[in-house]
């Protein structure tokens, strides 16, 4: 079962999907696991033996494609957690379904292969094998699998294109700053075409400004990608960036499950909330949670006169023109229509093309976009149907309405 998930269920399989998932580190391990169904025994056992519960009956599903986040404080179990995934650290008991299959049944020799092929992992100090140039440690998971080298270095060399390192193929990872060498390790991480990609704070030892342009890069190599990636940080902000949900973890057990805006929005308990002041609601809100009702929209068929009839009576010198499906086609104001001269119908007019917003995009990325143009920006869904209109009223008062939220926290 999932824990705390509001979100609505993905149509697809999950490729990882995980179930009550203990980790205890100490001696009383076995004993802790055998005992009696229901965690309030296993507590018990705990504090009498002083034992670290570094999982504690954590369950969940991650969907193809998706950036999951698991985000928490120092100690919550975050690492342990992704370390159990590639089998780095043996579970002590609970399931882990990686397409299909039970990987805690797998033997050493079907681990391997498992390790080479579905999974790769980047982590916080990088691993990157000192004695070797850029692309030799680019291309060590295909040394690994046993491809020559010819064929390694054109896949280790085109990877390195795609993470901004062409040129430095010959270059000691020593001689990199800390953010090349990370995309030594994510080129790494890449050239295996892994199925999943697990990042341990891949950004946490780098300077903020570099690890805010390693983030977009990330988010720009995964539109093209589409790995299914699980992504590590205690940055809140870091989290809602990239994730398409997040699970928060507190001593071990995940806390909430949701999307940013679930999280930002509805925080689960207090220690969440705590944690999610800071983070403006127009980082995590759709566009579509503040459009405006739709209005002057237009078919073709529609004449001039019936469109400046239309402006005269509301006041706005604009006019949206859809299809008969309601899909956007463009846009008029009032100075080209009364060039017109006549009383034809739309369809026979020029109209100007109106790049319109996706209504998932969050408030914060359209701002700019509508105080820099004199009129609503058309929303739209998947299909080009306008959904909606953003206006500048409603994106200062989302602002506004964050700000008093805040200072009320
Ligand atoms: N090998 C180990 N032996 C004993 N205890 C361990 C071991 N590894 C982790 N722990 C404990 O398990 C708990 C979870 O640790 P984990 O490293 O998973 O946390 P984390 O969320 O990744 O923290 P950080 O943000 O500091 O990396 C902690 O209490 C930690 O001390
Ligand atoms: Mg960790």
């Amino acid at each position: 079962m999932l824990q705390n998930n509001t979100t609505t269920e993905s149509p697809l399989a999950p490729i990882i999907s995980v179930r009550s998932l203990w980790k205890i580190f100490g001696s009383n391990q076995d004993e802790i696991v055998n005992a009696d169904e229901g965690d309030t025994d296993k507590s018990e056992v705990l504090q009498e033996s002083g034992d670290v519960i570094a999982l504690n009956d954590v369950s969940f599903d991650v969907f193809p494609g998706e950036t999951f986040v698991v985000m928490g404080l120092s100690g919550s179990g975050k690492s342990t957690l992704v370390r159990c995934l590639l089998r780095l650290i043996e579970p002590s008991s609970g399931e882990i379904n990686i397409n299909d299959d039970d990987i805690l049944l797998y033997d050493a020799a079907k681990l391997r292969e498992f390790r080479r092929n579905e999974m790769a992992m980047v982590f916080q100090h990088f691993g990157l094998l000192p004695h070797r140039n850029v692309i030799d440690n680019a291309a060590y998971g295909l040394e690994l699998k046993g491809i020559d080298k010819d064929e390694r270095y054109e896949i280790a060399k085109h990877m390195l294109e795609k993470v901004g390192l062409d040129g430095w193929e010959e270059a000691r990872t020593s001689e990199l700053s800390g953010g090349m060498q990370q995309r030594v390790g994510l080129a790494r991480a890449l050239t295996v075409d892994p199925t999943i990609l697990l990042m341990d704070e891949p950004f946490s030892g780098l300077d903020p400004l570099i690890r805010r342009q390693m983030r977009e890069e990330l988010a720009d190599l995964q539109a093209e990608l589409q790995k299914t990636i699980v992504f590590i940080t205690h940055d809140l902000d870091e989290a809602v960036t990239i994730g398409d949900r997040i699970a928060i973890m507190r001593d071990g057990r995940i806390t909430q499950l949701g999307t940013p805006e679930e999280i930002i929005t509805n925080p689960a308990d207090d220690f969440i909330k705590e944690f999610t002041r800071d983070i403006s609601q127009t980082r995590v809100l759709s566009v579509q949670s503040i459009a405006s009702d739709l209005e002057q929209v237009f078919e073709t068929t529609a004449r001039v006169s019936e469109i400046i009839e239309g402006m005269e009576d509301t006041g706005k010198e604009f006019a949206f023109i859809v299809d008969n499906d309601n899909k956007l086609l463009g846009f008029i104001d009032k100075e080209a229509i009364e060039a017109a001269g006549n009383d034809a119908p739309l369809k026979d007019m020029d109209l100007s093309v109106i790049e319109p917003i996706h209504e998932s995009t969050v408030i914060e990325d359209v701002v700019q976009l509508t105080l820099d143009n004199p009129y609503p920006i058309p929303i739209v869904d998947d299909e080009n149907i306008l959904t909606g209109l953003a206006t500048h009223d409603a994106i200062l008062q989302a602002f506004a309405e964050n700000a008093l939220q805040q200072q009320s926290n």
